[in-house]
């Protein structure tokens, strides 16, 4: 029997997002697709802090959407997460499973009793009789925190998956991994950029790091002494009049300052990659996430990595039925969408 897509519901610092795709003989089509704000501080540092707000909300999407579907995918990043490659004697999958918890345990800065671990191997044969294992450790208490959000909204949560390998199925079901090249999929969230580097297909380095448009909120409630709303609203371009007045000239001047300070973490990130890694050139960045849309970020990575930068469309390979989908909202709405997308491709029953 076919196994049936969960729905992918991403609960970012900024805003919950639904996605649901159904994979037929005609290929992906867009069954659901949604947002809600939060609150501020209702997610922080990758954590649930507002527990009942988020429960409303996805009790809402929902409802507004009229989805039956109860089984969701969920996932964590930030700090919680810690994503490692690491070398270890070439041994079978099931010797892995048996040895990874006493493994992991040097690895990551987490007491070993409150992570899920979880491995893949990379590589079987990497050499020297080493093989390459990609080790994930997740915090239990910040997953069952995501666990019961959906429990509460009368949810069925079938698979817990991390931020930057949604991207990276996300970027396979859309494009594709070009054979022999290395890129990154950088996503630029409110609070968290996750970086991944996938060469051939393989993840070869990932990094969150702890920073996104949220920054220039900040920026911004602080210049101009505004609640966290208005802040936002001034980010994208506030309304009829805006864009010509002292007030948009100056955010626009604190959204380059983010901007490049954004772009230097995610270069600090990539150097340390480049320095650490044989074949480390990256052909092609891909950026996917809100604050990716800030106006200099692009440019700013492409003349400082000198790498090529494109955005990543998350629907690119998928159909959307026009009559039941805004085109121009989904446009504007697709950069966020990369993290759930992933998610909805997800099986029930898959780990
Ligand atoms: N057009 C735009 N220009 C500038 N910034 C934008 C734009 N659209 C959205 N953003 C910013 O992007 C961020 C939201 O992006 P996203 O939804 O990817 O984050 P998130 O998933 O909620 O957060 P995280 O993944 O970091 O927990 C917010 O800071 C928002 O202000
Ligand atoms: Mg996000």
């Amino acid at each position: 029997m076919a196994k049936k897509n969960a729905i992918g519901l991403d609960i970012g610092s900024s805003s919950i997002k639904v996605v649901g795709i159904s994979e037929g003989k005609k290929g992906l089509e867009l069954l659901h697709f949604d947002m809600a704000l939060l609150p501020p501080e209702a997610v922080v540092d990758g954590a649930v802090m507002n527990f009942t707000a988020i429960v409303d909300k996805v009790r809402e999407l929902w409802k507004v959407n009229k989805i039956k579907t109860k089984d969701v995918a969920i996932s964590v990043s930030g700090n919680s997460v810690i994503i490692k490659k690491i070398s270890l004697p070439e041994m079978t999958a099931e010797e892995l499973e048996n040895s990874i918890q006493w493994e992991a345990e040097q690895y990551i800065p987490f007491d070993i009793n409150d992570v899920n671990v979880d491995v893949e191997i990379l590589n079987p044969k990497a050499g020297q009789g080493q093989m390459d294992v990609l080790l994930v450790a997740a915090k239990k208490d910040v997953i069952n925190d995501y666990v019961s959000v959906a429990q509460e909204a009368g949810l069925r949560p079938v698979v817990v998956d991390v931020d930057s390998f949604c991207v990276q199925n996300m970027f396979e079901a859309n494009y594709g991994f070009p054979p022999g090249e290395t890129i990154a999929l950088i996503d630029v969230g409110a609070t968290v950029i996750n970086i991944n580097v996938i060469s051939d297909g393989i993840t070869s380095f990932t990094r969150d790091i702890n920073m996104g448009g949220q920054m220039l909120t900040e920026e911004i409630q602080k210049q101009f002494n505004v609640s966290f709303e208005e802040a936002e609203h001034y980010k994208t371009g506030g309304d009829g009049n805006f864009s010509n007045s002292s007030i948009a000239r100056e955010v626009a001047k604190l959204s380059e300052r983010v901007s490049e300070t954004l772009v230097t973490e995610i270069q600090r990130s990539l150097d340390f990659f480049a320095a650490t890694t044989i074949n480390a050139d990256i052909a092609r960045i891909y950026l996917a996430g809100g604050a990716s849309q800030l106006p200099h970020l692009v440019r700013s990575l492409e003349r400082r990595l000198e790498v090529p930068v494109e955005y990543v469309n998350p629907f690119k390979n998928v159909t959307i039925d026009q009559k039941r989908f805004d085109p121009e909202l989904i446009g504007r709405m697709a950069p966020m969408a990369a993290v759930a997308v992933g998610l909805s491709l997800r099986r029930v029953g898959d780990k």
